[in-house]
């Protein structure tokens, strides 16, 4: 099913129709986005509800047109936020993206105090430096990058894990596993929690 997230009706259609394809609904992920990168001169009111709607806005409209699922099924349910790592970590030129990820952050935190009652966990995972496969870098974020460090467009995956502690590339299986973990057992008593995944990146340490 696909729906434009900015759009109430269609994301309440699409809940809709998952509930009657599959008997209900046990999990939501909140990972639709996109990515500008502008200086704050450079940054249109354009640029900035663009970056809003679909990410603060449509998290709202996905977990709300969910949450009246969950709650009517009474089983429990997770919702799971994908953030980011610069939902916390201040860098240059990113003001819209990165205000809209603190944004959903504190969605996670104020949806899993709301929505607790009901046994519905939510949590977010904060990845960082997911070039492999993500949109997002194809689509031109990866080439400014590319530039501003003066490497091939290529080798921005390998370059970003020389930035972190572990050394590690961060792939996309990496935050789909996160994902996994967080909404599986062995968390079940978790909620609120945000979980990096950016192969340790000091800076954005959760204090
Ligand atoms: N790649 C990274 O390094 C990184 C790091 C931190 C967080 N994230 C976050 O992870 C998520 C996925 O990013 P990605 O890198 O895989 O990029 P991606 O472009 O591959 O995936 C984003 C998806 O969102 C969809 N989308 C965009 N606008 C939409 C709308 N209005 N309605 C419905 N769907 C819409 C796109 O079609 C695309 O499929 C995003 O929220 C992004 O901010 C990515």
């Amino acid at each position: 099913m696909a729906a434009n997230v900015t759009d109430e009706a269609a994301v309440a259609a699409a809940v809709e129709a998952t509930v009657l394809a599959f008997g209900g609904i046990d999990l939501v992920v909140n990972n639709a986005g996109l990515s500008l990168s502008k200086p704050l001169l450079e940054t249109t009111a354009e640029d900035w509800d663009l970056q809003h709607d679909v990410m603060a806005k449509g998290s709202f409209l996905v977990s709300k047109a969910a949450a009246r699922a969950l709650i009517e099924q009474g089983l429990g349910g997770d919702v799971v936020y994908i953030s980011s790592k610069n939902s916390v970590f201040a860098g240059p030129n990113n003001i819209a993206y990165s205000a809209t990820k603190a944004d959903q952050a504190h969605q996670v935190r104020l949806l899993a105090v709301e929505l607790g009652e009901h046994g519905v966990k939510v949590n977010g995972i904060n990845p960082d430096g997911v070039v492999r496969g993500s949109g997002i870098f194809a689509a031109g974020w990866g080439a400014n990058r590319a530039k501003t460090y003066g490497i091939d467009e290529q080798d921005l995956g390998a370059f970003y894990a020389q930035r972190t502690i572990l050394k590690r590339e961060v792939l996309p299986e990496n935050v789909a596993n996160a994902v996994a973990a967080i909404t599986g057992p062995d968390f079940s008593h978790t909620t609120g929690l945000h979980v990096p995944v950016d192969a340790g990146v000091a800076a954005a340490f959760l204090r």
